[in-house]
């Protein structure tokens, strides 16, 4: 399948909700932003893309099971959750398996390994600060601690204007 309509299938699988939609389609423009500026392989841009699209699939689930989106919970659903949800999307075992990895760290900000996850977690916190409004020292921590790409630092100071 190609980008497009594996977003259209996550769109679908979010019947209805329109925060998650909106939510993963600003990840999703963020993280393909960035790994093009960043100027990533066609393989590992296809890979962040994805694992954009699909970061948040367990949420749904989590508030169901658990009362409540709790990162970790996230990541322990979300692995076993993506890795159904693209078994028919034509995807290699490999693709599929990072993408699974992905999801499943997607809120663990230690150890951050490869341009997909590092980009994919300075798309999601560009989104998250701004539907939460996070403060300045928050975003000046993030920037300085975490972000490591030169499109997602600028990025995040314009959003954040700061
Ligand atoms: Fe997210």
């Amino acid at each position: 399948m190609k980008i497009a309509e594996i977003l259209k299938k996550m769109i679908t699988f979010s019947n209805g909700n329109i925060h998650d939609i909106d939510h993963l389609i600003k990840v999703w423009t963020y993280a393909k932003t960035i790994g093009e500026l960043e100027g990533l392989d066609p393989e590992t841009q296809f890979v962040l893309e994805v694992a954009a699209i699909t970061h948040d699939i367990a949420c749904p689930l989590c508030r169901e099971k658990y009362g409540n989106a709790n990162g970790k919970y996230q990541e322990i659903e979300g692995a076993p959750l993506v890795t159904e949800f693209l078994s028919d999307t034509g995807m290699t075992t490999e693709q599929i398996s990072r993408v699974a990895y992905l999801v499943g760290h997607h809120h663990t900000l230690t150890d951050i390994k490869g341009m997909d996850y590092q980009i994919l977690i300075e798309a999601d916190y560009i989104v998250n600060a701004s539907e939460n409004g996070y403060s300045k020292e928050n975003v000046e921590n993030f920037v300085e601690k975490i972000v490591k790409t030169q499109s997602g630092r600028e990025l995040t100071r314009a959003v954040m204007s700061c």
